[in-house]
């Protein structure tokens, strides 16, 4: 579990911002607290001056040094400042040594800026005596200073806790959630790879996913109908289109062998030939509604690869030879893994068949099995036109065929075949440039299972 992943479930945003509020309200309520307090200290403080300073100027003036030592001396704490300054500003008594240089004389109490050997932050206020002596009487505001540290640190840690509470919280009520989004993605992955029976994980009394998860699920429900619909209108529709047109293929042998003229005769045979193309069109869609509508692992069993590629060397060594081409097999690594041997040679044919189609005489073929960390891979590079980027993905599907390549004979039903053992299989195949021609990697591991599938690589 990663922050940058939590930040994705908005529960947990919203536990921080309520957390940041509440941080910032707990900020705004203890600063208001001391704000007040500290005013309602420095009031009291500046009243108490006030006396002090009152009683000490209703003293005689030869009195007064006196008095000052006194008071000094009754102030047990030494939160009191008393100095006694000749007219222009000379020490005479008290335990301030000098003026504050920023205090006016005006007898009203004042905070000090500069300290100049007065605590920080000290009340004072300065009265010029009828005699011309100044007096400055003030007070230590250490205990406002000690108020101000202890609200700090009361901020600062629940500041601190609240952000600690609110991550785990945070983390801790995004937990669930974040699960279910991650089942949610893996998922949607399995129906986006076509398997249109997965569904979404939906509680059935739960929260707002699982609503919006059972809504997801009732649609893929009717995709899946309409999608079984069309297939099986489309399937039923090529099957049942083949008694027919195998019996006029029938009625047009006969018709060719009643003994029927020359020039109608030939057109016959091409009626044939037609029909034949016809039939096999719809055979292979039959096949590839066949192949995509099978369990997948049914009929899986480990298959050794190197035995599939002998026999198709055997198969295609004397088509290599009969077509003037380089045909190599190298079956260097050893693998086996979990398939139906049958559908992976059909699919391996059909990649054959292509690159000695495609290639001109005098090209070459190269079928190489070998292996990658994940798994075997079994590649066919031929150096004849290859296929443009722009339609690697679309010689995939049904009847496409390459506009240069119309000349060869073919219906364009060979790579959906192969697309769809791939797919059963749940390996994967690269069509890449092999400058010149194509090369189509046959990746035999499974996307789904992470290798679980791969029953040994020796
Ligand atoms: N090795 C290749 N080199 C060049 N083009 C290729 C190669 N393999 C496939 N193609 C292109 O991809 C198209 C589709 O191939 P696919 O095997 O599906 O059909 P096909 O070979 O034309 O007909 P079919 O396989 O049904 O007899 C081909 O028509 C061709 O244009
Ligand atoms: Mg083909």
């Amino acid at each position: 579990m990663r922050i940058r992943d939590l930040w994705t479930i908005s529960r947990f945003r919203l536990t921080l911002l309520y957390g940041a509020i509440f941080a910032a309200g707990v900020v705004l309520l203890v600063g208001l607290i001391y704000w007040q307090t500290a005013g309602y200290m420095g009031r009291q403080m500046d009243q108490v001056i006030r006396v002090e300073a009152g009683a000490l100027t209703a003293v005689r003036a030869e009195a007064l040094p006196r008095r000052v030592r006194q008071e000094i001396e009754r102030d047990a704490r030494h939160i009191n400042l008393f100095g006694l300054f000749s007219a222009d500003g000379i020490w005479i008594v008290g335990n301030v040594r000098s003026l504050p240089h920023d205090l006016k004389i005006d007898g009203v109490p004042h905070e000090l800026r500069a300290t100049d050997g007065y605590p920080s932050g000290a009340h004072a206020l300065a009265h010029r005596l009828p005699w011309g002596e100044i007096l400055v009487v003030g007070r230590d505001a250490t205990q406002l200073g000690e108020i101000r540290r202890i609200i700090l640190h009361a901020l600062l840690w629940s500041g601190a806790l609240i952000v600690g509470l609110g991550l785990l919280l945070g983390a801790g009520l995004s937990l669930r959630p974040l699960q279910h989004v991650t089942a949610i993605r893996d998922a949607s992955q399995k129906v986006m790879r076509g398997d249109l029976a997965a569904r979404l994980p939906a509680a059935p009394a739960g929260d707002e996913l699982d609503l919006l998860a059972r809504v997801v699920n009732s649609m893929l429900d009717e995709i899946q109908r309409l999608v079984g619909e069309v297939k099986s209108a489309s399937d039923s529709l090529a099957h049942d289109l083949r008694t027919p047109l195998t019996r006029v293929r029938a009625l047009l042998h006969g018709a060719a062998q009643a003994g029927a003229p020359e020039p109608q005769r030939a057109l016959l045979e091409q009626a044939i030939q037609e029909t034949d193309v016809l039939l096999g069109r719809f055979r292979a869609l039959l096949r590839v509604s066949e192949i995509e509508s099978r369990e997948r692992m049914a009929g899986f069993r480990p298959v050794e690869l190197g035995r599939i590629l002998r026999q198709i060397e055997e198969l295609y060594g004397p088509v290599a030879a009969e077509r003037g081409l380089d045909f190599h097999m190298v079956r260097g690594a050893k693998a086996v893994v979990l398939a139906d041997a049958e559908l992976l040679f059909e699919a391996l044919s059909n990649l054959v068949d292509n690159a000695m189609k495609f290639t001109p005489p005098g090209g070459r073929v190269d079928v190489g099995l070998g292996r990658t960390n994940q798994g075997a891979r079994i590649e066919i590079v031929d150096n004849g036109p290859g296929v443009p980027a722009g339609e690697r993905s679309a010689v995939l599907q049904r009847f496409y065929r390459g506009a240069r390549n119309q000349a060869e004979p073919g219906s364009g039903i060979g790579l959906s075949i192969v697309a769809a053992i791939v797919g059963l299989h749940g390996f994967t195949l690269d069509l890449e440039d092999a400058h010149p021609g194509l090369k189509v990697s046959l990746n035999c591991w499974s996307q789904w299972s992470a290798g679980q599938d791969r029953v040994d690589l020796v």
